[in-house]
């Protein structure tokens, strides 16, 4: 895969995907309005690319039924790639007609969360997502695919690295598919399987547009970006305040937090465009917005030099030990 670098600073791409994977699982709805105000915020902040919406059933993820006035009515950013998540084609025209630049169709590695997640078969997947090529290449709209599931299943268990490389051959070999994600739905991914697995994708298909999509369930979201990193992946999906979870995958919980990625990043000196200090205001937003606390760390703890003041009593301390030293 060609890397691109900035200067010394390996450039790294985040999609935020809050509004779509991140609301997706909120109990509370959030008003048509606020998402739009959200969008229009992250989009001030650098992102190359937001996820920000889903066209699917409303029955099936009710808080995600307004994708169409959030999509027209957002402003638009020059540049900034404003994608959709469809799971078959009345999703996909559905997404062209608001007119989403990216569509990202899901379907899973396993039969089993996939059935749950969108009650077809894997088979009925592929399918729909033949045709779901078919028409977003007559309307000139980029299309990635999302395999949810590839690092493990929750009620399946292992995945097989041979079975998410098939399915990732089908993806390629069908016209009109630009980009392919694997997606870690549950945070069963961990570091050395990452690495493993995107090399292998990589040394596979060196110039194509992978993302890697993780949750940090476990605690290992940040490591598995970091390994994936390391194995040549630079496409990351990441959700403001670190919401986020399928709800048909039990035990789903929040997306890796972009705050702490761009963050984490930004120390370690890679460059991503985007601005911190406005996405964590987006993200105390977001905490009205959803009515709980967000889980991100970065928003209880503040930045690496978010510095405090010396606590009560600090002069008297240092007299002391001065005064202890002196007499020895
Ligand atoms: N958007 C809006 N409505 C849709 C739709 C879409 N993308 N796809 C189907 N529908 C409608 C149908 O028109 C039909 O409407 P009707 O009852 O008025 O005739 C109804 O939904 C049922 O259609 P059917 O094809 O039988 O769908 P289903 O009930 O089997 O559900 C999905 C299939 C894929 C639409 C649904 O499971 C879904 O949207 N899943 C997405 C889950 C998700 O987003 N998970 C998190 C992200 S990974
Ligand atoms: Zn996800």
């Amino acid at each position: 895969m060609t890397q691109v670098w900035d200067g010394h600073k390996r450039r790294i791409e985040i999609q935020e995907v809050g509004t779509r994977d991140g609301l997706q699982s909120e109990a509370q709805f959030v008003a048509t309005d606020d998402k739009i105000a959200l969008v229009n915020a992250l989009s001030q902040c650098g992102l190359p690319r937001i996820e920000v919406t889903a066209f699917v059933s409303p029955q099936a993820i009710p808080a995600l039924k307004d994708a169409e006035i959030v999509m027209n009515e957002i402003t638009r950013q020059p540049g900034l790639i404003y994608g959709a998540l469809v799971p078959n084609l009345v999703g996909a025209q559905r997404a062209i007609a608001a007119h989403a630049d990216e569509l990202n169709m899901v379907m899973s590695a396993t039969e089993t969360h996939n059935l749950c997640n969108l009650r077809m078969t894997q088979a009925q997947s592929f399918s729909a997502l033949t045709a779901v090529a078919a028409c977003a290449k007559d309307a000139g709209v980029a299309l990635n695919v999302s395999l949810s599931c590839c690092f493990g299943c929750p009620m399946d268990g292992e995945v097989r690295e041979a079975t998410v490389m098939d399915w990732c051959r089908c993806f390629m070999d069908t016209p009109g598919v630009t980009g392919i994600s694997l997606c870690d739905t549950t945070g069963m991914a961990y570091p050395s399987q990452v690495h493993a697995l995107t090399r292998a994708f990589l040394s596979r298909w060196p110039e194509s547009a992978l993302t890697l999509h993780f949750h940090n369930t476990r605690g290992m979201g940040l490591a598995n970006i970091l390994a994936a990193i390391d194995a040549g992946a630079y496409r990351f999906d990441a959700s403001l305040g670190g919401i986020g979870g399928c709800p048909y995958a039990p035990g789903a919980s929040g997306n890796v937090c972009t705050e702490e990625v761009v963050h984490a990043l930004a120390l370690m000196g890679y460059d991503t465009g985007i601005a911190l200090d406005a996405l964590l205001a987006a993200a105390e937003q977001l905490q009205i917005l959803i009515g709980h606390e967000v889980p991100s760390q970065l928003v209880k703890a503040g930045q690496r030099l978010d510095l405090h003041p010396r606590p009560a009593g600090f002069e008297d301390i240092r007299m002391r030990a001065l005064g202890r030293q002196a007499s020895k």
